[in-house]
């Protein structure tokens, strides 16, 4: 499973992760075993393996398919979800997290996406029951009941989405007790708080679904959501922007967060990179909210790239349990890899590939122990990805939790599919590299099903993108739109790409 895609590039410690080691990390300890030394527990988090899941589709799409059914079979009739469950019971804890239920759009519609496996939104898959949670509860663990009913994947999707709608005062969607960020779940308790972050991703992912719905004739739904997302839109430029960057929520009581005006966590990564890969910032803004995320939170000096800056300490109104955090450890202000791996790949978005790359060599945990005081400090294996590394005397470059980390699937797509832009596309390879204008060389190895592609690049005048020559066994293609149609008929196939 491991060598569907080998890559050779100008940077070893690069190739050695993508070469075996992220998707090892993902498959042995993310999705079979979903346990690691610190934190073993054999659960399936919601938003977890289905993000874990699309770093598979192109070597396993089976194992990717059977996720999307199983996390689906997860979801109440309601729309909500088991924020995290244990396959063996089917136990589980219903919360308030707003972003659960729209992570399986995301997957969902990336999957079809990837594989052109349409069908599989037809799946049939049940519902689940359970008593609601009452006013002031946040969350539940219990187990539920299957319901009666059952309904396609798409309908589940679009359940999600339609839960999904409500707004806070500044049109911005509500946070809840958390969206992807865990601990930030005091931010919107008494359910007025809204999130700029979730503004953006779900922008992304009702786009993606109102032509899903069309094609269903769904064109209620369609419609509905195309103007949402055009409301968040406007109200993500009106309440979202700070000046320099984008905020990244607004707590129950209005007060912003992310902001400039604030003492701590004054930026936040994730509504900067976010804002570029929904496509849904404003380009100019976009550009500069990614400047600002590269000036104050990548430390060079460190090898880090923070989440947020700087920590939550005696932060009122309190964020919720990401300030019992001591700062710069995990998500409060340390270097939370699975966010800075979005920012890499946003930096490819931009078509900056030299800072895409520097920031994966920056990530990548080789290069975090390359000298004898290096390892000491760092002091966590250096061939798995750390979920954080710590930003704060005495524990500066020193690494967290390694090994069950999200961030592991997201650094693997990074280099493979935004860096390298090596992208499936049902029978079609997409190719769409940004890479550092230094490689002038670089070579992928893809395997389809029983046939491999040998994919040769050359850069001979030292760009980041564009494709100047795309030829498949020695036969010109069409450069643009970068796109090989791929062929399992067992023969090796020679692919040469000339970036210009
Ligand atoms: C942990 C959780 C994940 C969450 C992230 C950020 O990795 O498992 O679900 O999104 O932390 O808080």
């Amino acid at each position: 499973m491991l060598d569907t895609a080998t890559v050779r590039t100008p940077d070893r410690a690069f190739d050695l992760m993508l070469n075996g080691w992220l998707l090892y990390q993902v498959l042995a300890c993310r999705v079979w075993a979903r346990s690691a030394f610190y934190q073993s527990s054999g659960a399936y988090g919601f938003r977890d393996q289905l993000q874990d899941a699309m770093a598979l589709i192109q070597a396993q799409p089976a194992l990717a398919r059977e996720h999307l059914l199983r996390a689906a079979g997860r979801q109440f009739v309601e729309g909500d979800v088991q924020h995290w469950w244990l396959p063996q019971t089917g136990r589980g804890v219903r919360t308030r997290v707003s972003d659960d239920r729209v992570w399986l759009g995301y997957c969902v519609a990336h999957f079809v996406e990837s594989t052109a496996d349409a069908g599989v939104l037809d799946e049939l898959v049940p519902f689940l029951d359970g008593p609601a949670l009452q006013p002031g509860e946040t969350d539940n663990f219990f187990l539920p009941t299957v319901d009666e009913q059952a309904g396609t994947l798409f309908e589940h999707c679009a359940r999600g989405l339609d839960g999904s709608l409500a707004v806070g005062s500044h049109g911005l969607p509500l946070i809840g007790t958390g969206d992807w960020n865990d601990g930030m779940n005091d931010v919107g308790a008494a359910g007025r708080g809204e999130s700029v972050w979730l503004g953006w991703f779900l922008h992304f992912v009702l786009s993606a679904f109102v032509p899903l719905a069309e094609a269903r004739g769904e064109h209620g739904r369609a419609a509905t959501w195309r103007a949402h997302a055009d409301g968040l839109r406007s109200s993500l430029e009106e309440h979202g922007w700070d000046g320099d960057w984008y905020r990244r929520a607004y707590f129950d009581d209005g007060t912003p967060m992310g902001s400039a005006a604030n003492g701590e966590c004054r930026i936040d990564s994730i509504a900067q990179s976010w804002g570029v890969l929904s496509g849904a910032a404003e380009p100019a803004r976009a550009a500069r909210a990614m400047a600002s995320l590269d000036w104050h939170l990548v430390r060079r000096q460190h090898g880090l790239a923070l989440l947020l800056t700087p920590p939550f300490d005696h932060s009122v109104p309190d964020p919720g349990y990401i300030q019992a955090y001591p700062p710069g450890i995990r998500e409060n202000g340390g270097q939370y890899t699975h966010a800075a791996a979005w920012a890499a790949i946003a930096f490819t978005q931009l078509c900056d590939g030299d800072k895409a790359a520097e920031l994966f060599a920056l990530l990548n945990p080789i290069n975090h122990a390359l000298t004898h005081d290096d390892a000491l400090r760092y002091k966590v294996e250096p061939y798995v990805v750390a979920a954080d590394v710590y930003s704060e005397t005495p524990h500066v470059g020193r690494g967290g939790w390694t090994w069950y980390t999200g961030s592991a699937a997201w650094l693997f797509r990074a280099g493979l599919e935004w860096i390298l832009g090596c992208r499936i596309r049902g029978a079609d390879l997409l190719l769409d590299p940004c890479v550092p204008r230094s490689w002038t060389e670089f070579h992928v190895s893809l395997r389809y099903r029983g046939t491999h592609y040998e994919i040769a690049f050359e850069n001979p005048g030292g760009v980041s993108k564009g494709l100047v020559t795309l030829q498949l066994d020695g036969a010109e293609l069409a450069p643009r739109p970068g796109v090989v149609p791929l062929v399992d008929d067992g023969v090796t196939h020679q692919v040469r790409v000339v970036l210009g």
